[in-house]
């Protein structure tokens, strides 16, 4: 996690996972990198720099949402992926498009909270120990000092020792409350009805034994809240969210309605008018308080299959102004997606019988012998691009994985002779419709 990665380094990290799409690579790494250099421009020039909101497009199965998953581990930045799908026109019910920006902001809190956390580590270990040797004294460790006991307590001696410790009561029905219409505590409405319920509910203490190991995980939970309350953590968070959140919209093309008629199209142009402002800028209430949309980066990525970006509605269309295509992908990509990135399916695969005690091989020729099949039946059938090499590989497969660990353990090899005897089986009943999705 590095919030300063040069675009090259952000190539870099996504080839890691992502094979070819260099052209989507590059746009990413680019808007990402412009944030950064737009935080180390002059004031006056800072709040003028736009962010280059960007659409993805290209067949189904082919990298988009891997691209996007992918960058959520990358930057330091608060990042959501979101599906434009999940989201219906105000005043209808649903989802409010809105609330993207609410789980942005609380990602960017929980970001700040965690850093603040961990800079009082010390501080909350300390106070910790101080209350804990306090309640054992009470328990007849009172003819040693404090910092003896404090000593023990640190090291584990004492952990199984009871004491009695006075803790507010824990709220068992707060688990319910998020179901109430609203959003639950998402919204600032949400937020106070829980300060409510935890005013009525947080105010009663109760006497309770435990061990100085349970009363330690306690403690340390109520002096870290009690600490976190006087830190700047929630401001620190609205700020990250709004000068470097990112948020990935997916499926942007399944908003896209043909006609002004009535059901789901409606809803669907009400969406993409709900999406206008926020994504050119506005103030939106959260739970933690105001936060401005204005440069928060929005990646877009939809198939557009049998659509163009130019069926969004015009306005929205403007705010992204950045296009970028990503490319079908050849059997010599899916070869390379079985096998290259970090967790290939071959890995993963791998990794599921060797739980079963197997020894899986597969070699070369037979790899490139999945992959092309899967493009075959990519030509043949349906383009579904890299999602086509799960069935082919479990179809390959199919006796070692039902067969582990009982008829099957040890060492398997399969060779491209043997792949292309398995698969020519499945080639030939592509009509039958199990493997082929
Ligand atoms: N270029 C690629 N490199 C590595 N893996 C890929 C690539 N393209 C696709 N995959 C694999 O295929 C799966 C599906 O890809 P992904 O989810 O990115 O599709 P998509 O382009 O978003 O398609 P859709 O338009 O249907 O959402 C991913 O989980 C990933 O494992
Ligand atoms: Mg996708």
């Amino acid at each position: 996690m590095d919030r300063d990665l040069t675009p090259a380094q952000i190539v870099q990290w996504l080839d890691r996972h992502v094979i070819g799409q260099d052209n989507a690579k590059r746009a990413v790494a680019i808007a990402l990198r412009n944030r950064y250099r737009r935080r180390k421009a002059s004031f006056d020039i800072r709040s003028e720099i736009y962010p280059s909101n960007l659409i993805m497009m290209g067949p189904t199965g082919i990298g988009k949402t891997e691209i996007a998953r992918r960058l959520a581990n990358l930057t330091g930045a608060p990042f959501v992926k979101v599906e434009a799908t999940k989201y219906t026109e105000t005043g209808y019910v649903g989802r409010d498009v809105e609330s993207m920006v609410r789980s942005l902001v609380r990602h960017a809190v929980n970001i700040e909270a965690e850093i603040a956390a961990k800079e009082r580590e010390g501080q909350v270990r300390d106070a910790v120990n101080i209350k804990l040797a306090e309640a054992l004294r009470k328990t007849g460790y009172d003819s040693i000092t404090s910092s003896e006991i404090i000593r023990m307590i640190d090291k584990g001696l004492l952990d199984d020792t009871e004491i009695e410790l006075i803790l507010p009561e824990q709220m068992a029905h707060m688990e319910i409350l998020p179901l109430i219409p609203g959003g639950g505590f998402d919204n600032p409405a949400g937020e106070n009805l829980k300060k409510l319920m935890q005013k009525m509910v947080g105010s009663r203490r109760k006497r309770k034994n435990l061990t100085v190991k349970e009363a330690r995980e306690r403690l340390q939970d109520e002096e870290m809240r009690r600490l976190l309350e006087g830190s700047d953590h929630i401001s620190r968070g609205l700020w990250l969210a709004q000068e470097e959140g990112i948020i990935f919209i997916d499926e942007i093309d399944k908003i896209i309605g043909f006609s002004e008629s009535k059901g789901p199209e409606v809803s669907r142009m009400g969406v993409q008018r709900d999406l206008l402002p926020i994504v050119e800028g506005c103030t939106v209430q959260t739970r933690y308080g105001p936060v401005n949309t204005d440069h928060i980066l929005f990646i877009a990525a939809g198939a557009f299959h049998g659509s163009s970006p130019s069926d969004l509605i015009p306005e929205l269309q403007g705010r992204f102004p950045m296009r970028v295509e990503l490319d079908p992908l050849s059997e010599q990509d899916l070869f390379r997606i079985l096998t290259e990135p970090e967790n290939s399916l071959l890995k993963q695969y791998s990794a599921l019988l060797e739980a079963d005690g197997v020894k899986l091989k597969l070699y070369r020729k037979a790899a490139l012998e999945v992959a092309r099949v899967a493009n075959y039946l990519n030509e043949e059938t349906e383009d579904i691009g890299a999602r086509r090499l799960r069935p082919v590989l479990s179809y390959l497969l199919d006796e070692q994985l039902f067969g582990a660990p009982d008829l099957v353990q040890g060492n398997v090899n399969i060779t491209g002779a043997m792949a292309s005897s398995i698969l020519l089986d499945l080639a030939d009943r592509r009509e039958d419709g199990n493997y082929i999705l």
